[in-house]
């Protein structure tokens, strides 16, 4: 879900080194690296990821399986705790998603949130059947007695989030039916003897406002978790394992100045120094003065070893005549590749230690964990970001993966970036699509001339949008050129000028985005700046259209 776009607030930005303030990850960031996790199995449900950031949140490594992970994977893990999610499917549905009985013989405790705890409860003898009535959205939840292990200390008489057809009528055989709601007479139980428990509401989201010490209570009385998890013992363990992996090898890191492949640069650097080079490819489609900025921060303020590649000549001859979208990309990604590999090349054949092409042997990638719970991961298979980003393919260089980044979700990497000293303003930058401006240039072709247009207008915008404080509360915002001129007016002539776009969105996760609602007076400042500041425009609109049913770029 989008965050409702009249809540806007300013914060302001700083160049400073990003303190982490109110991304701390965990609750004892001095705490060492802890290998204690908890694992969630995913049934479908579509709050599951949300679980396993709620228990990070809390402190405590948590990663999403599919709930058919094999047994011995998963006690192979160790874990501390198993949450099984909730699901779409009704317990009884042909096909509905089974319970592995081996799961409760692991000796950790189990619970099950939702679906997790009808499949507990029907597997071990409860009564669960389909209800008259569903019970969605806001609930009241009344705890029974002292709400036994799990509900604890908690009030009595408390709301909740609810969204299940299917309810538990009677717990098992030897569990203690905990609270009721509304609609649901039991609404959670326990046997703590067998260390099995269920809760049909939903902990993990901001409606239920005692979900976080429910989840609290869990991981630290029932799984004995001491909550040292941070962005601190992030880089700790990452240090050691990148450390591990590497040895004494050599690795290359393409570095887009995006916050992915930034941190995971550090992170690589932090760990084995200049056994890393970093290749910064400008292939001239950047935002303004984003080039020099990467460079900076990294050659200079992080003395990490870098060659930055002028390309943009190269790229505009690649982009001549090209108009659609799809053919754009493609050939952006394509010299990227050849950039990349003709850089990897002279880095090999400069390195007198490690003669021949294959002087770096490993390749760091930014993958973070939503792409690899996206490609069906979770079990370990590699992925890499192609779709979504130019620098990812190059296939047929034979590399090592690096991917520090694997197991974060964005928000932990901004902390992990903060933990380790990148610039506020990097830390927090908008997503920026891997082909560029050349993208935003729509329906006709990314001269270098519609190219400068555009990333001045873009220059005003964010100029305009940080000065009021907005950047970091919108997800995106950026200014689209239609090769499209139309008629204005200015002074005594006529003129016939380009038309900006100006795109301003928030999102948690772009898989759906509102349109910002950005204040008029800002509007107003930002439009007349472009048409008194751009000869080439004269004319500004704003694209009012969510997602769906828009998407967030224009293409
Ligand atoms: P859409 O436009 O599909 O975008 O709503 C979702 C997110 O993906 C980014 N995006 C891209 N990123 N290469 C990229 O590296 C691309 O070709 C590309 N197309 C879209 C977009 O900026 C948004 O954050």
């Amino acid at each position: 879900m989008s965050r409702p776009a009249e809540t806007l607030t300013a914060v302001p930005e700083t160049e400073q080194p990003a303190t982490g303030a109110g991304l701390i990850i965990g609750a004892r960031r001095d705490a060492p690296a802890a290998a204690q996790e908890v694992l969630v199995l995913d049934y479908g449900g579509q709050y599951s990821q949300l679980i396993a950031r709620r228990v990070r949140d809390c402190g405590v490594f948590s990663e999403l399986l599919p709930h058919h992970t094999p047994l011995s994977e998963i006690e192979a893990r160790k874990p501390r705790g198993i949450v099984l999610s909730g699901g779409p499917a009704s317990v009884y549905a042909d096909g509905a998603p089974p319970l592995d009985r081996g799961l409760l013989e692991l000796g950790v405790p189990v619970m099950g949130i939702c679906y997790g705890m009808q499949l507990l409860v029907r597997e071990l003898g409860g009564r669960v059947e389909e209800a008259e009535v569903g019970e969605f959205g806001r609930s009241d939840l009344h705890v029974a007695g002292d709400g036994g292990r799990l509900l604890a200390g908690l009030p009595a008489e408390q709301t909740c989030w609810m969204s299940h057809r299917d309810t538990v009528f009677e717990p098992p055989p030897g569990f203690t039916a905990l609270a009721s709601s509304t609609a649901s007479p039991v609404a959670a139980v326990e046997d703590t003897a067998r260390g099995i428990y269920g809760i049909q509401f939903h902990p993990e989201v901001v409606h239920t406002p005692y979900g976080e010490e429910v989840l609290i209570r869990f991981l630290t009385e029932i799984c004995g978790c001491d909550r040292s998890w941070s962005a601190a013992s992030i880089v700790e363990e990452q240090v050691r394992r990148i450390r591990e992996q590497v040895g004494e090898g050599n690795v290359i890191c393409g570095l887009s100045g995006g916050v992915d492949s930034s941190v995971a640069a550090l992170l690589v650097h932090r760990a084995i120094g200049d056994q890393l080079t970093c290749v910064f490819v400008d292939h001239g489609l950047m935002r303004k003065e984003e080039g020099e900025q990467v460079v900076s921060t990294f050659r200079d303020t992080f003395k990490v070893p870098l060659v930055a590649v002028d390309a943009e000549e190269r790229f505009l001859e690649k982009l001549k005549g090209l108009t659609d979208p799809e053919a754009k990309r493609k050939a952006i990604g394509a010299e990227f590749i050849r950039v990349f590999e003709e850089e990897a090349t002279k880095l090999a054949e400069a390195d007198p230690a490690h003669p021949g092409a294959d002087a770096a042997r490993f390749l760091v990638q930014g993958t973070l964990y939503s792409d690899v719970i996206e490609s069906g991961g979770g079990t370990g298979a590699a992925t890499i970001k192609s779709h979504h980003n130019v620098g990812g393919l190059p296939d047929d260089l034979q590399f090592d993966l690096v991917e520090p980044l694997r197991a974060l979700f964005k928000d932990e990497v901004r902390a992990v970036g903060a933990e380790l000293g990148l610039p506020e303003r990097l830390v927090w930058r908008q997503p920026f699509p891997g082909p560029g401006l050349a993208i935003r240039v729509v329906g006709g072709e990314a001269t270098k001339e519609r190219l400068d247009v555009l990333r001045e207008a873009d220059h005003i915008l964010q100029d305009e949008i940080r000065r009021a404080g907005l950047y970091r509360e919108l997800w995106q915002s950026f200014c689209v050129l239609p090769d499209v001129r139309t008629v204005g007016v200015q002074g005594d002539e006529r003129t016939y000028g380009y038309v900006v776009v100006v795109r301003a969105v928030t999102s948690d996760d772009a898989m759906t985005a509102d349109w910002a609602r950005l204040p008029y007076d800002l509007l107003e400042t930002i439009a007349s700046r472009m048409i008194n500041e751009l000869r080439e425009v004269n004319r500004v609109v704003l694209d009012i259209t969510s997602k769906p049913p828009g998407t967030i770029e224009w293409e």
